[in-house]
Formats: structure tokens, C-alpha cells, sequence
């Protein structure tokens, strides 16, 4: 026996398993046994099958590239049996209604969902996020393992689906800055500025854009919209000089034009005079 099992072992899987090495005894198991061949030391056990990883721990974490595929997994012969008496942990990406799914079809299993907000070289660290939701009981059973990979553990309540709604509303928002981000390398590239040094100091004011998020959310929770510090129409207008500014340097107008059709839309539902975060009574019409 060991004290956790890994199923998966892509560029994730390895991470986690290299992190789960130094603290605790590990059985690990993947499709394509020869990626194990650089995590076989310190005692890592190689399981013949999923099965056999499954019955060789009281933790079991998977880590593959999708629900659908850890389905493949988890819905073979025996596997919801074994599963009895221990805690899974979920760490594949999905949508919360696949962890609903997921949670469903092993019912009697102690079923945590998780989701790594990091890259497999951010794994490992105190300050490396995971967001869990399930049976907290569960999670206290398993807390050090998982602090082991993940020193920020951020608890979403026992709704099995709150980790990948999290995860997703946060990559959302990460995606979101990295697509206006690429564009604003475009812009420092037409006049050229050092991409390394923009991205250096996006990075440094980082928390300054946190607060204008943040303020933006809790006038969203309260409902208000008026009063603006800056209003739609000021944010749009800095939207149609992405606009100029791309026509001027001959550059890619994806991100601009996407953003002035959002704005369009809230200039014509009647917005101008509003808060930035009025654009949410927008997005909140039917599609
Ligand atoms: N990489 C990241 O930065 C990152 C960050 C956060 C979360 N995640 C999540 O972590 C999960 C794993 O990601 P990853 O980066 O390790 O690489 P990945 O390419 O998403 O997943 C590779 C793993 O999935 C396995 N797999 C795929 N299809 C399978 C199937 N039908 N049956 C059994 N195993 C199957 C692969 O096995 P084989 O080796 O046999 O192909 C391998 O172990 C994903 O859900 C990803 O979204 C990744």
C-alpha cells in the first residue's frame, strides 16, 4: 500500500507526481506506461492498470485530459467498487456540470472536484491554487496531500460543480487579459517597445488592475451602475482608438472589433452614462 495513487501522467500529472514524491509514498498509473519512466524513482510504484492503482491507495488522484477520458478510466471493471471507503479527487478540467456527472455516476464514493489554477512549473508552491468543492470531511482527510501540490487550497462549499465554475469564471478572466494583452504586444511591436518590458510591467501593476476588477464586481453584486468614475461612453471611446490605432499601423483588428461591438451594444441599450460594469446588463440578455 501507499499513501496516494496518481492516474495521469501527461505534463500535469508529472508535476503533481514529482510534488507528491518528496512528502508521501506514491503508486502512480497512465494509458502510455513509459511516460512513468522519469517520476520511477524514490520508491513510485508503476500499477499494470488503473484497477490495480486504484486498490494500492486510500487517495486517489486523477489528473487526464479531460472528463471524458477519466470517465473511460473510472467507469472500467471493479473501479467504482475499489473506490469504496477512499477519496477521489478530481483534477481534470471540465464544466461543473461534468463534475456533477462524474459525482453522480460514483455515488458512495467520497468525491472531492478540483481545479489547479497553474501550469505544471507553478506546482508545488505555497502560493499555488486549487480551488475543491465536495464533502469538506473528505478534504480534511486528505488536506496535507493535496497542500503538497497546492499550498493555496480555496475551499468553494459542498456543491460539487463550485470548483470547475471557479476555475472556469477565473480562466475566463485570465483569457480575456491575455487576449488584450496579445493585442497590446502588437501595439508596443508597431511602435517598437519592448514586448518583455510591457509584459514585465503589467505584471508590477497587476494589483492595480485587481481593484479595478474588484470595484467593478461589487457595483455588479449591488446592482449599481450609476455614478461612474469613468462611464461606457469614456471606455468606449478608448475602445475606438484601438480601432484607429490598428487602422494607422495596419495591425490585426480581432481584439479591437470585438470589443467595440460589446461597447456598440452598450451605448445602444442606453448605457453611455453608466458605470463600465453595466456592460453585465448587456451580456445578461438573451443570447
Ligand atoms: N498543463 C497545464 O498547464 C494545466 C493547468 C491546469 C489544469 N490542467 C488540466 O490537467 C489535465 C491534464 O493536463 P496535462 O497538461 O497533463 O495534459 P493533457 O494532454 O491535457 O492530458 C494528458 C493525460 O491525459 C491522458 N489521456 C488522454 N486521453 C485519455 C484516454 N482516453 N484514456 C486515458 N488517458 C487519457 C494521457 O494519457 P497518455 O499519456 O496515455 O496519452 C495523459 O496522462 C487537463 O484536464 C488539463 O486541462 C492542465
Amino acid at each position: 500500500m501507499t499513501d496516494v495513487s496518481l492516474i495521469g501522467l501527461g505534463p500535469m500529472g508529472i508535476a503533481l507526481a514529482r510534488a507528491l514524491q518528496s512528502r508521501h509514498t506514491l503508486t502512480v498509473w497512465n494509458r502510455t506506461a513509459e511516460r512513468a519512466t522519469p517520476i520511477l524513482d524514490q520508491g513510485t510504484v508503476l500499477a499494470p492498470s488503473a484497477l490495480a492503482a486504484i486498490q494500492a491507495s486510500p487517495l486517489v488522484l486523477i489528473c487526464v485530459a479531460d472528463y471524458a477520458a477519466s470517465r473511460s478510466i473510472l467507469a472500467s471493471p471493479g473501479v467504482a467498487d475499489a473506490l469504496r471507503g477512499k477519496v477521489l479527487v478530481q483534477l481534470s478540467t471540465g464544466t461543473p456540470q461534468d463534475a456533477r456527472d462524474d459525482w453522480a455516476a460514483l455515488s458512495g464514493v467520497a468525491y472531492l472536484d478540483g481545479a489547479l489554477l497553474a501550469t505544471p512549473g507553478q506546482i508545488g508552491r505555497p502560493d499555488t491554487p486549487l480551488f475543491i468543492s465536495g464533502e469538506e470531511r473528505a478534504l480534511a482527510s486528505c488536506r496535507p496531500a493535496l497542500e503538497a501540490i497546492a499550498g493555496n487550497i480555496l475551499y468553494m462549499g459542498e456543491p460539487i460543480g463550485n470548483a470547475a465554475a471557479w476555475d472556469l469564471a477565473t480562466l475566463s478572466c485570465m483569457f480575456g487579459a491575455m487576449s488584450g494583452f496579445f493585442h497590446g504586444v502588437r501595439i508596443c511591436e508597431s511602435e517598437g517597445l519592448k514586448v518583455n518590458e510591457f509584459s514585465q510591467m503589467i505584471g508590477a501593476i497587476s494589483p492595480v488592475l485587481g481593484e479595478m476588477i474588484d470595484a467593478e464586481g461589487q457595483a455588479i453584486h449591488a446592482g449599481r451602475y450609476g455614478e461612474p468614475e469613468s462611464s461606457m461612453a469614456t471606455c468606449a471611446g478608448s475602445g475606438r482608438l484601438f480601432v484607429k490605432q490598428a487602422r494607422e499601423a495596419k495591425l490585426d483588428a480581432s481584439f479591437p472589433d470585438f470589443l467595440t461591438g460589446l461597447f456598440d451594444r452598450a451605448l445602444g441599450a442606453g448605457f453611455a452614462n453608466e458605470r463600465l460594469a453595466a456592460m453585465i446588463k448587456v451580456l445578461r440578455q438573451p443570447a
